[in-house]
């Protein structure tokens, strides 16, 4: 018997089999392009979402060896926030604008200002930005009314596959959070906030918790799998709360670290207590219970633009070197700061407008003098949101990274240092995937609960003790890095004028 996790990424979809122990018996990965039409702007097309995953499953079980019929139940997860919108006969009726598309500024400031702060702490226990779907909706209805009046169903990214492989339209309350239209206090969705918008409740999906099963296989999609009809289908959740479930941060106390394209700190809460300022997410997770979040929109993929774009490294071999020049560099970087903000940033900056910005350059630096103040400057980012976290009075006892980059001892030793926290990886290296493995399994009754399989499945490998000399040092530049963004603020907006973005 196995379990099939699915996590449609944003740079691709991974699927990950599960045994009852917990063992991982096959992972694929499949890609598909992002499009990015314009500045700020960054959309797919969920048709290539499915062609993705369902000859992507068929190949799985052919590499594996092994029976689709053996598959007990399937989870999904999946990029967060995006907007898939379908007519009457569930046809795609434009590309999916995603959680990174920034397109929708002037309508997530109008929400903002006519929704106001309070109403949106009272209904969705979090504030409007650019990435999330309520915004998008709107730009929809404003830009393209044509359309806007043809949508009978929305839908969230991994909500299309379970569309294709269940019929249903369905979503998870964690997911659901991230649509700024979903009451997260009261889990299910906000009446108030669709009706201010404007919004049909009908064409929003059933909302479920993330072990419970939305649907089955139907025979269509069985035809184009090779899965068993019937095979049941739960929630899942968003690819952070899976990542976190993969990451065993369900209980309080564990802070859970993503170190990959976006950079995530995240902490679990026993029961539901928004920041009262909003400057972090607060979202429903799996286990019928909350966590709060804060999203730095470019971790990781800092270096991978340096590394592709600027130092133009060819090979795997040229991209470690350039870290292994970084690794030599003293914690500091000689002086010199990043502003982590390619993308614009959303914790805690909320600025679609901000940019990356080397500062503290002089003679003396060179290429490993950068490499090392970008992998600071992600950290000081992170650091930004544990600092919110800390002044919350959320408990971090232990922190736990996961992503691309969370085996990398370098990141950790950073991190650690940046944090003056011990830093520890788990046994579970396939982060989402493996989380919406989990819950399927929940959902299948192999375990009690989301907790017990954690237990079960997720233990610590390794443990970075911070080092405190470093750790004295990183406090004096984070607070130089905390400086810089209130300085360069206005300049930021001034430079979006006149070259757009
Ligand atoms: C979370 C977020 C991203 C996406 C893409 O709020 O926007 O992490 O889910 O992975």
């Amino acid at each position: 018997m196995a379990f099939l996790g699915i996590d449609l990424g944003t740079t691709m979809l991974k699927l990950l089999l599960m045994d009852e122990e917990g063992k991982v018996l096959y992972t694929l990965t499949r890609e598909y392009p992002i499009y990015y039409p314009r500045s700020g702007w960054a959309e797919q097309n969920p048709r290539e979402w499915w062609e993705a995953a369902g000859a992507g499953i068929r190949e799985l079980f052919m590499k594996a060896g092994l029976s689709p019929e053996s598959v007990r139940a399937i989870g999904l997860s999946g990029q967060m926030h995006g907007l898939v919108l379908l007519d009457e006969h569930n046809k795609v009726l434009m590309p999916a604008l995603l959680w990174c598309d920034q397109r929708t500024r002037a309508e997530s400031d109008w929400i903002n200002e006519t929704v106001g702060f309070e109403h949106l702490k009272e209904w969705t226990g979090n504030k409007s930005f650019t990435g999330f779907t309520a915004s998008k909706l709107l730009w929809v209805k404003a830009e393209q009314p044509e359309i806007y009046e043809k949508i009978r169903h929305i839908l969230l990214p991994k909500d299309y596959i379970r569309l294709q492989l269940t019929g249903e339209y369905a979503t998870d309350m964690s997911d659901a959070s991230g649509t700024l239209l979903f009451d997260v206090a009261k889990r299910e969705w906000s009446v108030d906030m669709l009706e201010k918008l404007g919004i049909d409740k009908a064409w929003l999906p059933r909302c479920y918790e993330s072990t419970a099963v939305t649907g089955k296989l139907s025979l269509k999609a069985a035809a184009v799998t090779g899965l068993r009809a019937g095979t049941p289908v739960v929630g899942g959740a968003g690819d952070q709360e899976c990542g976190a479930v993969a990451n065993g941060a369900v209980v309080p106390g564990i802070l859970s670290v993503a170190l990959g394209n976006s950079g995530v700190v995240f902490a679990c809460q026993d029961r539901y207590a928004a920041d009262p300022e909003l400057r972090l997410h607060s979202f429903c997770a799996a286990n019928g219970k909350w966590h709060v979040m804060g999203v730095m929109l470019s971790a990781v993929s800092c270096i991978k633009w340096w590394s592709d774009n600027i130092c133009r490294c060819k090979s795997i071999d040229e991209y470690e070197d350039l870290l292994g020049e970084a690794e030599v560099i003293a914690p500091g970087s000689g002086g010199v700061l990043f502003l982590p903000y390619l993308l614009g940033e959303r914790t805690p900056h909320s600025d679609p407008h901000a940019r990356g910005s080397f500062v503290g350059l002089d003679m003396t630096h060179h290429r490993g003098h950068m490499t090392r103040a970008i992998m600071e400057g992600v950290c000081f980012g992170l650091k930004d949101s544990l600092d919110i976290i800390r002044q919350l009075q959320i408990p971090v006892t232990a922190v736990r990274v996961s992503g691309g980059s969370g085996r990398s001892m370098l990141w950790r030793r950073i991190l650690a240092d940046v944090f003056s926290l011990p830093v520890d990886v788990t046994t579970v290296r396939e982060g989402p995937a493996y989380g919406a493995a989990m819950l399927a399994a929940v959902g299948a009754q192999a375990f009690d609960d989301v907790t017990q399989a954690c237990q079960a499945l997720v233990g610590v490998v390794e443990r970075v003790e911070p080092d405190k000399e470093s750790g004295q040092n990183y406090l004096m530049m984070h607070e130089l890095y905390k400086g810089l963004y209130p300085t360069l603020r206005e300049n930021f907006a001034a430079k979006a004028k006149v070259f757009g973005g």
